[in-house]
């Protein structure tokens, strides 16, 4: 439907902020401040943070490091006071988070605490004052390298996932490069598993092995010495990387259940995972595989969900039709110049074909079986074609997430530096900027329900800086009158319909700190960008939510003064106590990433 309300969110948007700035910056009549921090204590027994006597055991029992997907659930019969968090711990910056000298097996041990997921309870006095965490509520919960995850779907089981320490090939120990995921119509959260490849050391001469970067070199965080499963070339440990790069599902509402891998949802470097339920009752989620030149998939359901029959809706990721993405666009191809200039039918636009992976349990690529799809699903796609040919390659598919309004899909291709480049794919409609720097954002509409196997596309945005005179597109609105924004990640909607987009990568590209943008969808207004916020040197945003109806935004902020060093840190957030100055009690010198909060105040 056409025609979205206002939201009662309203703001004047920031200036873009330069890169070296140190600083959140808000609207006027705004104020932020951190919801959870890097190291905060989560459980009654949990040692306060000193970032000067870091130990892992210490690390299990506080907030992990560098947030990305988020979101927060009210707690029902609670009156809008109390609610769940749940944020996922993607990786960690050691440079940032201890002393050089630090001991290296202890750092290593550290880091891995910081790694996996949380869930945190929150709560308010009432609902126009924000947000605190909990320390010791019951729902609290840290999800670490030994949390067991039961593998589900066709690939439980089979002779691809079985190790010496797990013989059933269904137990999984931990979950890492956890990115961005999605909240499921029935309450549970979905996590993608993205650059799982960089915590194996490998064969690396195995064709699975190349498809997904899976190498012989030592790793980074070298957890390989501490843990014999993390180098698959050990007897008994061949299979264990086939054992990541799934959609992860968890209960933040049960503090005893057993997360689950969705094997039926495919293998590869998930950025995450967005439910709709289609008209006919299938649950459909569309997944990115978040490399250059990689694919965009969608699962279908082969059960129907039921409204309030929560053990029903969490068997529905188990079991279904996995489908992966061929755009064609309408326009001739002398009109794709690569630079991003619109072609003169006005629109980079096309047509489009969801073709079969795994269809009604069966495998529909040859010479490979239903495991063999699922397990390496990227060697499966580049078998998959029709009389068009195959899958079309994507520059890097973030977040993809339906709108409940309108069922349109938003499809985030952050950048692809290589498109054009010696031996590569150059510019199409779908990705038509060679070198592509900034981005861009496809809108995808199903033919009919949104189980079908055919859809429509355009693009709402080529995105860059046009003052500094990219070439843009912005749906047709005046390039001179939006923010400028570069790398879109992560999306949300508001409750009204508006697309929220933030951003990971705009200081390498447009000079400014990445932050989160409103963008207008319909009317006369479509396409306008207006930036919200903005986040610390160094950072990306993430998790967005957008509370609108409480006029506040949720990000969470990752990887804040990345580039600096422990003894020179890049940013101070979020406490703030600059160079030389003395701490008071409870602040620490070096970044703390964090969800913070938003608010009119
Ligand atoms: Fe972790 Fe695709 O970003
Ligand atoms: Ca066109
Ligand atoms: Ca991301
Ligand atoms: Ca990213």
């Amino acid at each position: 439907k056409e025609g979205f309300g206002k939201s009662k969110l309203k703001f004047t948007a920031i200036k873009p902020v330069d890169a070296a700035v140190d600083a959140v910056t808000v609207p006027d009549g705004f104020t932020w401040q951190p919801v959870i921090r890097w190291g905060d204590p989560l459980f009654s027994d949990s040692p306060d943070f000193d970032i000067n006597k870091q130990t892992a055991a210490a690390q299990a029992r506080q907030f992990g490091y560098n947030n990305d997907y988020t979101d927060i659930l009210e707690i029902p019969n609670t009156k809008g006071r109390r609610a769940v968090l749940f944020t996922n711990h993607e990786y960690t910056n050691e440079n940032i988070m201890v002393p050089a000298g630090y001991d290296a097996k202890e750092t290593r041990a550290i880091g891995r605490a910081a790694h996996g997921l949380a869930v945190v309870e929150l709560e308010r006095k009432n609902t126009t004052k924000p947000w605190s965490y909990v320390k010791g509520a019951p729902l609290n919960r840290r999800f670490l390298d030994d949390t067991t995850y039961e593998l589900t779907g066709p690939v439980a089981g089979s002779a691809l996932v079985k190790t010496v320490a797990d013989p059933s090939g269904k137990a999984i120990k931990g979950t890492f490069g956890n990115c961005s995921g999605g909240t499921t119509p029935w309450g549970t959260i979905l996590s993608g598993e993205e650059n799982f490849n960089g915590y194996f050391v490998a064969g690396g001469t195995s064709a699975s092995d190349k498809r997904y970067g899976l190498t012989a070199n030592a790793t980074s965080r070298k957890w390989e010495l501490d843990d014999p499963r993390f180098d698959t070339r050990n007897a008994g440990y061949e299979n264990e990387a086939n054992r990541f790069g799934w959609i992860v599902e968890v209960d933040p509402f049960d503090p005893t259940s057993t997360p689950k891998k969705h094997s039926a949802m495919g293998r590869f470097k998930h950025e995450g995972a967005n439910v709709i339920v289609a008209k006919s009752g299938h649950v459909v989620a569309y997944m990115g595989d978040d490399e250059r030149f990689d694919y965009l998939y969608k699962f279908v359901s082969k059960g129907k969900y039921i409204e309030g029959d929560r053990k029903n809706n969490m068997g529905l990721l188990s079991e279904g039709n996995l489908f992966v993405a061929q755009f064609t666009g309408n326009s001739p191809a002398a009109e794709i110049t690569g630079t991003g200039a619109v072609p003169s039918d006005g629109a980079f636009d096309g047509i489009g074909e969801w073709l079969p992976l795994v269809v009604d349990g069966k495998s529909a690529i040859a010479g490979m079986s239903v495991e063999e799809v699922l397990v390496h699903t990227r060697i499966a796609a580049d078998k998959a074609a029709n009389a068009k040919g195959g899958p079309t390659k994507m520059d890097r598919c973030e977040d993809v997430q339906p709108s409940l309004h309108t069922g349109k899909v938003y499809v985030v291709c952050t950048n692809n530096s290589d498109r054009g480049k010696a031996g590569k794919e150059g510019a199409t409609e779908v990705n038509p900027r060679t070198q592509n720097r900034d981005g861009h954002i496809v809108e995808i509409t199903e033919t009919g329900d949104q189980t079908s196997t055919s859809f429509g596309w355009n693009l709402l945005m080529v995105c860059g800086d046009p003052a500094q005179g990219d070439v843009t597109y912005f749906s047709g609105y005046p390039v001179d009158k939006v923010s400028p924004i570069s790398c879109p990640d992560n999306v949300a909607f508001d409750s009204v319909g508006n697309l929220w987009i933030s951003t990971d990568g705009a200081p390498s590209g447009i000079g400014y700190n990445d932050g989160l943008f409103k963008v207008t969808l319909d009317g006369a207004e479509r396409g306008k960008v207006e930036q919200f916020l903005a986040v610390p040197r160094d950072a990306e945003t993430c998790g967005p939510i957008i509370h609108d109806e409480e006029r506040t935004v949720f990000v969470a902020v990752q990887h804040p003064g990345e580039e600096g060093t422990f003894e020179a840190p890049h940013s101070y957030f979020p406490d703030y106590v600059g160079a030389g100055a003395k701490p008071a009690a409870g602040q620490v010198r070096a970044p703390r990433p964090a969800v913070i909060q938003v608010f009119r105040g």
